[in-house]
């Protein structure tokens, strides 16, 4: 897959506290012009200061293209970005952001489309909502968060086009949503899409195989940076045959940024961007990243660097 990105300019035009951790930011270009056009469950990178940078799914309409909205979500376990976001950026920001590119679109096959959000996982089905409004392929959002203040834009779905449609699921009140019960209803052309915290993906994935849902039928988004889960591996650079150690936690492109042991491209560092895929001489990977496709990703000829690790001990790359 080719990285398809290009870089622009907007202005931060307004910023909403929408929850104790979450704000809204509205980004406009300073001359007015159109936003590229988008569809629902689409994200931007956004480039910060300090060579921090983090994709963020568009959550205003895509029939709008005077503006683009993205929610931010302020993270303990930060790298930097979320926290820049909150605290440095206000009304009159200048950022550089991506143009749009979607990972998570709503299939065009589905006789039923079933979202599945948890948290700040909402945003990228905000615009899908606008998409599918007056549509005739049905549709159901169901919401869960921790707490009624951890529900973000809960007000904009209790009360909008899309009420009859929206569920929430508030954990404090002791309502949890039950995925055997929910997938028990499901047609055969019915698709389940879901975007949260792993646990949450893990769980309508997992429940998606034990009710014979295919894989296919099964789609899935998650953002914040994915750990390094894995243990310690030796990494060979082909091209110099220089042999780095990349510790349990650390990541590829730290491991060779370290050391300065080669000029590598990455973008997001999230794994979703396409930027740091590097050619696999030897051995497996193992694939954290959003971007590649199941298929891609069992041919074993390529990875990102930045989330992936190795399958064993030692792993050679094209660098
Ligand atoms: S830097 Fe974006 S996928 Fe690795």
């Amino acid at each position: 897959m080719a990285n398809a990105y290009e870089m622009f300019s907007v202005q931060v035009t307004e910023v909403e506290q929408a929850t104790a951790q979450i704000k809204r930011f509205t980004l406009a270009r300073a001359d007015g012009q159109p936003m590229p056009a988008f569809t629902g469950g689409s994200h931007v990178i956004v480039k910060m200061a300090d060579g921090l940078s983090n994709a963020y799914s568009l959550m205003s309409d895509p029939r709008d293209l005077s503006r683009y909205q993205i929610g931010v979500r302020l993270e303990e376990q930060s790298k930097g970005g979320s926290a820049f976001m909150h605290e440095r950026v206000q009304v009159g920001s200048e950022l550089t952001i991506s143009t749009p590119n979607n990972l998570f679109g709503l299939d065009p096959t589905a006789g039923k489309h079933v979202m599945i959000a948890g948290g700040i996982g909402i945003t990228p089905f905000l615009s899908q909502l606008h998409e599918l409004e007056g549509g005739e392929v049905p549709y159901e959002l169901h919401y869960a968060f921790r707490s009624p203040d951890h529900g973000a834009f809960q007000g904009q779905l209790a009360d909008g086009p899309h009420a009859a449609n929206v569920s929430l699921y508030v954990d404090s009140l002791g309502r949890r949503l039950d995925l055997p019960a929910l997938y028990a209803g499901l047609g055969e052309d019915a698709h389940i899409y879901v975007c949260g915290p792993k646990p949450l993906i893990d769980a309508v994935i997992e429940g998606a195989k034990a009710a014979g849902i295919a894989d296919a039928r099964v789609h899935f988004e998650q953002f914040a940076a994915t750990p390094a889960e894995g243990g310690a591996f030796t990494l060979v650079l082909g091209r110099s045959g220089r042999e780095l150690q990349v510790e349990e936690g650390m990541t590829i492109i730290q491991a060779i940024e370290n050391v300065k042991a080669a000029q590598v491209e990455c973008l997001c560092r999230e794994g979703v961007c396409g930027t740091c895929e590097t050619a696999i001489l030897e051995g497996e990977a193992e694939h954290f990243d959003q971007y590649l496709s199941d298929e891609e990703k069992a041919s074993q000829q390529t990875l990102m660097i930045c989330v992936s690790r190795a399958r064993g001990s030692r792993l050679v790359i094209d660098l």
